[in-house]
């Protein structure tokens, strides 16, 4: 049984003081939720907020890193200095990452072998572009991307590697994927991994889908058969609308 994963992305938002209310205010009100609980924060919110989250179900992540264990690198951070701030997951290869400072395929093929080295959980993503789909190469783009990332990734990496699918037209835009849509594209990367590992390890693999996932749309997604959890951006940012997303 593949456990559910939400993951809040908070992008470049949020505060220390907002930071802190927000985890106080989400822990009180999950419960005994089954699924797995990640916010994607700031570097800066790190290390605050793993302290913050200590004895609730809520896990840290970070939203990039390098490949490199250390160097002249001005301005990057190293997976080893995002799991000793206390991160648990890290968030590699988002569409943002890819459009506005030169992520590739093959740095993000980089930074999953080097997260997983570090002994932190990747969430990989991705996805198409509007003009990628409407040229028909969704599934295209879809498969070089999945197949560049784990390229030299072992069967044991993989099956605890999170996979992200956000089409790029869905994000920040209001314009969610149907769950069908969702599904569509979902399914096929699981296909596509169990053709790279065989079965078991794609029967266990967990995929989300993200963009613009919100309250009223949560439960059709995670409906789906091979959808299994959501990245979450906007709707993420306040504790009440977070809070009905997990507890779908
Ligand atoms: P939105 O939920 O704001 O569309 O963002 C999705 C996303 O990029 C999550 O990583």
């Amino acid at each position: 049984m593949r456990k559910p994963i939400i993951a809040g992305n908070w992008k470049m938002h949020m505060t220390m003081d907002t930071g802190r209310a927000f985890v106080r205010e989400v822990a009180a009100g999950l419960g005994d939720t089954e699924v797995e609980v990640v916010l994607c924060v700031p570097f800066t919110l790190i290390q605050p907020l793993k302290a913050a989250a200590e004895g609730t179900p809520i896990k840290i992540a970070a939203q990039n890193m390098h490949f490199e264990d250390s160097g002249a690198y001005t301005g990057e951070i190293s997976a080893e200095m995002l799991k000793e701030a206390g991160a648990a997951y890290v968030v590699i290869g988002h569409s943002e990452r890819r459009q506005y400072f030169n992520e590739t395929d093959e740095t993000v093929n980089l930074k999953l072998k080097k997260a997983h080295e570090a002994g932190l959980i990747p969430i990989v993503c991705c996805g198409e572009t509007l003009e990628e789909r409407e040229a028909g190469n969704t599934e295209a783009v879809v498969r070089r991307q999945v197949i560049a990332a784990f390229e030299g990734v072992s069967p044991e990496q993989t099956v605890t590697t999170v996979i992200a699918y956000e089409p790029v037209w869905a994000i920040g835009t209001g314009r969610t994927a149907t769950a069908a849509q969702a599904q569509e594209v979902i399914g096929y990367i699981r296909g596509l991994i169990e053709t790279m590992y065989g079965d078991v390890i794609s029967e266990e693999v967990r995929i989300q889908y993200g963009g613009s996932v919100k309250p009223d749309n949560i439960e059709e997604i995670m409906n789906e058969v091979d959808i299994d959890g959501a990245l979450v951006g906007g709707a993420s940012l306040k504790p009440d609308s977070f809070l009905s997303l997990v507890n779908f």
